[in-house]
């Protein structure tokens, strides 16, 4: 059985104040049915993780460099993310990808100093509109997975986001049958990775214009482990519904 998820991707939006949204959601759900993440900006990563303290509610980073220190000016590294109190970390988001250029290379170096100090690493996948009209979601798809992914992972120490690109921030979601065919083919690359025991148990999550009016549908879909939000885990008052979804889903 593998266990549900509800994770928040805050990306650049939050300070102080949006603390309140962690505390109201831990009200809303003190001893939620389903795991539940929230990656706030870094700045916040440590007050959220005191917050949290004695609950649940996990938090993590967006992103990591693949070196455990050194002179990289801005990086933070998976340790420092440990320390601050991160238990999981985002990497190969879209927009890393893109803002910085982040190879599949990038994601699996990051990936793997990720895992060496104990987080749970949250990685992206996902297609361009152009790909999808070309019919070739599945070749990068599994492009991405052969080239973001460790060797060596287990079945809680990863966790895979399929986010169609074209899906994030548009209020464009796929049908329920794209987002199967593509969770299914991640399973099954998965299971061919890593062998049937972490292939079957390894987390899929859908990204993607994900609210509270459409989590139920798409929790439905088989090999959806749950959903990594943007725009609607910024407030308690959105980001709930969605994890009530998943506990009845
Ligand atoms: P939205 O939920 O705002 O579409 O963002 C999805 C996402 O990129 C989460 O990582």
């Amino acid at each position: 059985m593998r266990r549900k998820l509800a994770a928040g991707n805050w990306k650049m939006n939050g300070t102080g104040a949006s603390l309140a949204e962690i505390e109201t959601l831990m009200k809303s759900h003190p001893a939620p049915g389903v795991d539940v993440l929230i990656c706030p900006p870094a700045t916040l990563i440590g007050r959220a993780a005191a917050l949290a303290e004695g609950h649940v509610l996990a938090i993590g980073g967006q992103d990591c460099h693949a070196e455990a220190s050194g002179a990289h000016t801005g990086d933070i590294s998976a340790a420092m993310l440990k320390d601050a109190g991160a238990t999981h970390v985002i990497l190969g988001h879209s927009e890393r990808r893109a803002d910085h250029d982040e190879s599949d290379g990038d994601v699996r170096a990051k990936c793997r100093a990720a895992l060496a100090e104990g987080l749970v690493a949250v990685v992206c996948v996902g297609e361009t509109l152009d790909e999808r009209e070309a019919a070739n979601t599945l070749d990068i798809i599994g492009g991405q997975l052969a080239g973001s992914l460790p060797d060596i992972a287990s079945a809680h120490d990863l966790v895979i986001a399929y986010e169609p690109i074209w899906a994030i921030g548009t209020g464009k979601v796929p049908t329920t049958a794209q987002i199967g065919e593509v969770h299914d083919f991640i399973r099954t690359k998965l299971e061919q990775r890593y062998g049937a025991g972490v292939g079957r148990s390894v987390r899929i999550l859908y990204g993607g214009s994900v609210k509270g009016s459409n989590a139920a549908e798409i929790f439905a879909v088989s090999n959806v482990d749950g959903a990594l939000v943007g725009g609607a885990s910024l407030t308690a008052g959105d980001f709930s519904p969605i994890v009530s979804a998943l506990e009845e889903a």
